[in-house]
Parts: C-alpha cells; sequence; structure tokens
C-alpha cells in the first residue's frame, strides 16, 4: 500500500519524522511512505534528504497563513503532519501562524481526505498569558472542530516537552560528533531498531538506509552549550526548579510513524486522543544547565537571577533581531512553570482523552530497543 505523507514545516522534528517515515517504508512491505515536505522554503532539508532517500517527493512550497497554498500540496496524502510553530513574534504573529495557520492546515487536510497528526506543546492553555501558550491550545481547539464529528477519529494531538536531538535549539551548539571510517559518506545513520542516533553506525547495514549525511550541513542556532561558550556562568531564573521531560526527537518520529501505519487497532486507540510526549527523565531547569555542563566538559558556574531581572532582559531583546542572547518575556514566564507530562488525568480540560506517549512507542516500536531514549544516554553523543 502506498501512502504519501505531508509533513508541514521542514524544520527539527520535520527531517527526523521524514527519516523515520521513509526508513520504516524500507523495512514494511505493507505500507510504502511517500514523504513530501512542505514549508515556505523546503528546499534545503530537501536537497539534504533526497540524495540518500527514495521516498522523498519534491518538495512543496507553502505559507500556512494563506489557505490557497495548502490543496494542491495536501492533494492524494493520506496523512499531513502539521509542525510549523514559532518561538518568536508579535502576539499577532502567534495567532496567525499557530492559531489560524494550524486551523487552516486542518481544514485543507479534511478537505483532502487525510489523517492529521497536530504537534501543539505541554502548557498549552488557553487562559495563558504566554502567546506561545495560548496560541497553542486555540490551535488545539480550532483543529478540534475542524475534525469534529465523522472524521474526529483522524486527529491525532501531539504535545511534547522540550524536544532534545542533533540540531535542536535548546541544548546543541554544533553539528552531531560523528567518527566515520574513510570513505564513508555518512555521517549519522538513523538506527530503526531504536530510532536513535547512532553516530559509530556507518557500516552500510539494512539500518543505514535513511542514513543521513550531515557533511555541508552548517552548524545550526545554538543556545545554552553555547551561551557557556561565551559567558563566564550559565544563568537561570528564580533558582531554576521548574521541571523540564525531555524527549527524545527520533521518540516522536517513532510515534508518528507507528500513527502513519493507519493500522485499525492503532488508529482505535489514539485517534482523537491527546498524546504529551515526554522522555523518561524529568529534571530540573537548573539540572539541564548542570547537564549540559557536564557533557560539553565546561566548567561555569550556574547562577539563578531573579525573574524580574529576566523580564527586564526579555523587555530588552525583544526590540532586537533574534541573536543567541535572545530571551524574551514570554519565554522566562514559561520557565517558571512546569513541563512535564501529564499523568494523573485522564483528560484534560476540553474532556478531551489522554493516550500515554511510551505505551504507543513500546509497544509498537519495530524490533530492537523500544524503550524511550534518556536525555543523559543520547546527549553526550553530540553535545559539544
Ligand atoms: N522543538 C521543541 O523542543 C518543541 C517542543 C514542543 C513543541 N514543539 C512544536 O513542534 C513543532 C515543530 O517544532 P520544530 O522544533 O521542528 O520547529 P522548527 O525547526 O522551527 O520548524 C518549523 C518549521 O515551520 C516552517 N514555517 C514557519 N512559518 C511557516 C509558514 N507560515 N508556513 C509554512 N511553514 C512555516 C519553517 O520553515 P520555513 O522557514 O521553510 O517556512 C520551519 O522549518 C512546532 O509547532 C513546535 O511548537 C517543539
Amino acid at each position: 500500500m502506498n501512502s504519501k505523507v505531508v509533513i508541514c514545516g521542514a524544520g527539527f522534528l520535520g527531517k527526523h519524522i521524514a527519516l523515520a517515515l521513509t526508513s520504516r517504508s524500507i523495512l514494511s512491505s505493507s505500507v510504502i511512505h511517500q514523504v513530501q515536505l512542505a514549508s515556505r522554503n523546503p528546499e534545503r532539508l530537501h536537497t539534504l534528504l533526497k540524495s540518500t532517500n527514495s521516498g522523498i517527493l519534491p518538495p512543496t512550497s507553502i505559507d500556512i497563513i494563506d489557505k490557497s497554498t495548502l490543496s494542491s500540496a495536501f492533494y492524494g496524502a493520506s496523512l499531513v503532519v502539521s509542525l510549523v510553530g514559532i518561538m518568536h513574534g508579535s502576539p499577532a504573529d502567534f495567532d496567525q501562524i499557530q492559531w489560524k495557520g494550524a486551523e487552516n492546515v486542518a481544514k485543507a487536510a479534511r478537505d483532502a481526505g487525510a489523517r492529521l497528526v497536530h504537534v501543539s506543546a505541554i502548557g498549552a492553555d488557553k487562559d495563558s498569558p504566554i502567546p506561545y501558550n495560548r496560541t497553542k491550545a486555540l490551535g488545539e481547539e480550532a483543529v478540534r472542530e475542524v475534525f469534529k464529528g465523522k472524521t474526529e477519529k483522524d486527529l491525532v494531538v501531539l504535545r511534547p516537552s522540550i524536544v532534545f536531538g542533533p540540531e535542536d535549539d535548546f541544548f546543541n551548539s554544533q553539528q552531531p560528533k560523528v567518527n566515520c571510517p574513510k570513505g564513508s559518506s555518512s555521517a549519522v545513520s538513523y538506527d530503526l531498531t531504536s530510532a536513535r542516533y547512532n553516530p559509530n553506525d556507518c557500516s552500510g547495514t539494512a539500518f543505514r538506509a535513511a542514513t543521513l549525511d550531515h557533511c555541508g550541513f552548517p552548524p545550526v542556532s545554538s543556545r545554552f552549550s553555547k551561551l557557556s561558550k561565551f559567558l563566564p556562568f550559565l544563568p537561570v531564573f528564580g533558582g531554576g526548579t521548574s521541571r523540564f521531560q525531555p524527549v527524545y526527537v527520533g521518540d516522536i518520529a517513532r510515534a508518528v510513524e507507528i500513527i502513519a501505519r493507519n493500522d485499525p487497532a492503532i488508529n482505535a486507540m489514539v485517534g482523537g486522543k491527546i498524546i504529551e510526549c515526554g522522555g523518561p527523565d524529568v529534571l530540573t531547569y537548573k539540572e539541564i544547565m548542570q547537564l549540559v555542563l557536564k557533557h560539553n566538559r565546561r566548567r561555569r558556574p550556574v547562577v539563578s537571577l531573579p525573574f524580574w531581572m529576566g523580564n527586564m532582559q526579555g523587555a530588552v531583546m525583544e526590540q532586537l533581531p533574534v541573536n543567541l542572547f535572545t530571551v524574551t518575556r514570554s519565554q522566562v514566564q514559561q520557565l517558571n512553570s512546569d513541563n512535564i507530562v501529564n499523568n494523573s488525568a485522564s483528560e484534560n480540560s476540553m474532556g478531551t482523552e489522554y493516550f500515554p506517549f511510551d505505551a504507543l512507542v513500546e509497544k509498537y516500536s519495530i524490533s530492537g530497543t523500544k524503550s524511550l531514549a534518556s536525555v543523559h544516554d543520547v546527549l553526550p553523543v553530540y553535545l559539544t
């Protein structure tokens, strides 16, 4: 069976989801995914993936704000993965992208007869003063409304905590550290059995089918690891006591691949539900900073600054172009609350049921290591 999957948002998650979908198609005789990358400028990622990956279709340029760009891109799709989100911008930008734009994507997906995986975030809350959290909730609500009724089960909402992996924008500072044998063109392989990065496996096994060559990929934007290069200390606000549950990008990709199989039993379990995605470790903001320093081997004190200082920094930085030191007042506020999976509730305030992320990934992953990846195991592989 052939299936066209449109990945809307060709960024960090989009790349790993594309890899997982096309890798699976090589191993599975029942579903062959053809993946179409769609964003305003999807060519760069397309160029990177197409050389090693036969399941990648020509990319399509879309702008989710402009509905008219979506229908032709979604034509013939069986699944749309809605990933477009922003971290910076005015409240109006957040409304346009994460609320109205998400709704446009959902409508176009439904009209094309496709199922939808909509990626929101833990912390989505309609009453939040933080534009990111507020519009993530409004986006979810709008998307749910679009799929209400007969197509209700065709929608799955994923809500990740912070996502880690090579090229993430949180921990990372550079390209993945790799150690390829001489003559190998591949730098990092996607290990399908564990869906983890295996930087030293360049041996050409079946699992190398989805190998991705990072050579020539320019260094990506950085966060805390890079900050620690330039600052004499790493700052946390308000003691850094809020908790996070970092989730590995490969595990999110695994979940999407499982949903994309369109298996009736899996659809019945997760259709219409919210899946909050967190990894096996819960760490405070301060512990995360300490982990970064441990793995990039820099000695820096972690210094707690009061929230008002963060807000002052935010007020200034918001006026400047985005740079390494950019932090917005909203982000400072976000750092003041926990960002972990809600294990206690069976449904959220809107009455939507939750489905556990670990149960989905650990039960339905293809053979090999099935447990969720720990930040303690993966971070040393790529952090510099
Ligand atoms: N990364 C995390 O830690 C994390 C945590 C929780 C939730 N999430 C959510 O997961 C989703 C994916 O995150 P990510 O880290 O993969 O983000 P990302 O790397 O920034 O990718 C987002 C992509 O959206 C595209 N885009 C932006 N505006 C667009 C528009 N108007 N129309 C079409 N495409 C547009 C951008 O590509 P172009 O510039 O080519 O358009 C970009 O590649 C987001 O919704 C995010 O909120 C992420």
